[in-house]
């Protein structure tokens, strides 16, 4: 299966940062430094032979010192190989894909993030900060040691939680969310499904929009495997890589995506 050569592009390590607990932030220099929107994401090689084939999906944290940053949290083989990446090291990437998040609001937007969620949010938020939209950040993990990047996050204020109460509010993001929620925000959320399934809930509740960005298994990234597809609520086939990663809530069948094996 060949990518898109208009998609494919060349990169090269720039900068690695062992974060707390098997996270790393890496800074790629992509030769064409393509535009890309909040929300999208790229596809990153993460071994020098064929094993693991398959590249790997990222959201693009931001862009910084000439480069694209991506936080990795390591979660098995690919992942593990990734992090390994030392400043000079060439690379193989493709995109930036998807639809990202949308531009439109209401007058004012709560981002939810849950545990490595965060990645794909943060430069949604910079853009909302920098724009002077009325915005509030909520940030969850399990625990202290996954909540990431909290340096950079400062100027965006978020509010913590932990479901083991090590820092910030004791108990989920959602939580923080149903108690907070005032007014007619745009909610959008990036996290686990059980989180975003919450989210969407709650959002529906107070009849406001939410959209999710969803994560998938992906092969290609650029629609043409279909490895990645979902059922929404009408029972159509989306692909997460060409149709999202970002859909509006309303549209996403929690208890079908349970189903599946992501
Ligand atoms: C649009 C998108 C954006 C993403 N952005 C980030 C990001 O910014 N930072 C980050 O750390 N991760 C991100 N992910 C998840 C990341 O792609 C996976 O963690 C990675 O592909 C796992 O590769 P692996 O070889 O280490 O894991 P494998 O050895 O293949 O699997 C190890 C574990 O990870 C799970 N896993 C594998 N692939 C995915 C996947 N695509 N999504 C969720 N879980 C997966 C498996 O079920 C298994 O439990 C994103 C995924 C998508 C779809
Ligand atoms: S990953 Fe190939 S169609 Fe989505």
């Amino acid at each position: 299966m060949q990518a898109d050569p208009k998609l494919t592009r060349t990169g090269i390590v720039t900068a690695r940062e062992h974060m707390q607990k098997g996270y790393v932030l890496l800074a790629v220099s992509v030769d064409d430094r393509p535009a890309f929107k909040p929300g999208q994401f790229m596809m990153l090689q993460v071994s020098g032979t064929y094993d693991p084939l398959l590249l790997r999906p990222f959201s693009i944290l931001d862009e910084h010192d000439g480069a694209y940053r991506f936080l990795v949290k390591i979660t098995g083989r690919g992942t593990q190989l990734l992090a390994g990446f030392e400043p000079g090291r060439r690379m193989f990437l493709t995109g930036p894909f998807g639809n990202g998040f949308p531009a439109a609001l209401r007058s004012s937007a709560i981002v939810v993030a849950g545990g490595v969620g965060i990645a794909s949010v943060f430069s949604f938020v910079q853009q909302l900060h920098r724009k002077g939209t009325a915005y509030k950040l909520l940030y969850g993990a399990r625990t202290q040691d996954d909540l990431v990047l909290l340096d950079l996050l400062d100027p965006y204020r978020p509010v913590l939680s932990t479901d083991d109460g090590s820092l910030g509010h004791h108990g989920t993001i959602t939580d923080v969310l149903r108690a907070g929620i005032t007014g007619r925000p745009s909610v959008f959320a990036c996290g686990p499904l059980p989180m975003l399934a919450a989210v969407k809930d709650i959002a529906h509740e107070h009849r406001v929009p939410c959209s999710v960005s969803l994560e998938a298994r992906m092969a290609c990234g650029f629609g043409v495997c279909l490895g990645c597809t979902i059922f929404d609520t009408k029972g159509r086939t989306r692909r997460v890589c060409k149709d999202g990663p970002v859909f509006d809530a309303e549209e996403v069948s929690f208890e079908k995506q349970a189903a599946q094996p992501y």
